[in-house]
């Protein structure tokens, strides 16, 4: 059966999609599921934030879209039980501009996730663009998760992707939901960051999560080492949001 599918999306870059993605993912498997991360941007960050060396990768998320390759030759295991991936190489940029006027382009993603058997949760991580790559995530996705930082051009950002997402779900999407908002990067000792929540809370205060993800230099040392949070730093402060947010995101999907 096709696991429940959550697309970790924002066009804006660097608000944490990745370290949101593969800290979650990481978690939700160490509690006892059984988790896919499928890796949906060319940087392939969140690959090698499992640890997977992309030169030694052969099959990936290009060879899933253009080529319509299964999970039984596209997902890894990664060295964490109950965790996969689907990994992510520099080729996948090509993949958008060959899906451009290919038929069924958005969704080929939905295609490759339906035949996704054996998972409990698949998990997307979307590049920092509206293009096809993203338009196949939240396609594919019966939830969205938007990781977002307190900064000023923030809000102007999330209107932008509230747009697209209600576009994906009127022309290929209808069950779509907003799965949570969620704050990353936060510093509540800058004035500028409690104005922006507050702002935040004003309009989607039933999408956020409660929980917010401090500034926390163990997050961004992690990836450098190729391993989740969890498992680099157990009783890192980063650790400890992540397990919370987790928990949130649990209770509000079906798995
Ligand atoms: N809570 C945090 N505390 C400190 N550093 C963080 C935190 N979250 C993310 N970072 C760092 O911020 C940078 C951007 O994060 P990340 O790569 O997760 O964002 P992204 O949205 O996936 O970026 P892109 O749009 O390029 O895919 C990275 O260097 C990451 O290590
Ligand atoms: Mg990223």
């Amino acid at each position: 059966m096709k696991p429940y599918v959550i697309a970790f999306a924002n066009q804006k870059g660097g608000v944490g999609k990745t370290t949101s993605a593969v800290n979650i993912a990481s978690i939700i498997a160490e509690m006892g599921k059984k988790v896919v991360l499928l890796d949906c941007d060319p940087q392939g960050n969140s690959t090698s934030g499992l640890g997977q060396n992309k030169k030694k990768l052969r099959e990936s998320m290009y060879d899933a879209l253009t080529d319509g390759l299964g999970p039984d030759k596209c997902v890894v295991q990664t060295r964490y039980d109950n965790l996969w991936l689907v990994p992510a190489t520099m080729a996948l940029a090509g993949a958008e501009i060959e899906l451009a006027d290919a038929s069924g382009r958005e969704k080929r993603l939905r295609d490759f996730v339906e035949k996704l058997d054996g998972y409990d949760i698949a998990i997307i991580d979307c590049p920092p663009s509206l293009g096809m790559l993203t338009v196949n995530g939240l396609t594919a996705a019966d939830g969205v998760v938007i990781p977002m930082q307190c900064e000023y051009y923030a809000l102007e950002g999330l209107t932008q992707l509230m747009i697209s997402i209600k576009k994906v779900k009127q022309l290929y999407n209808p069950d779509l939901t907003i799965t949570g908002i969620l704050i990353t990067m936060h510093n509540g000792r800058l004035n500028l960051s409690s104005q922006v929540l507050s702002e935040i809370k004003k309009y989607y205060s039933d999408k956020l999560f409660s929980t917010v993800i401090p500034r926390n230099v163990t997050l961004s040392e992690a990836p450098g080492y190729g391993e989740p949070i969890n498992h680099y730093d157990r009783h890192s402060k980063g650790a400890a949001a992540y397990r919370e947010v987790a928990e949130e995101l649990l209770k509000r999907c079906p798995v």
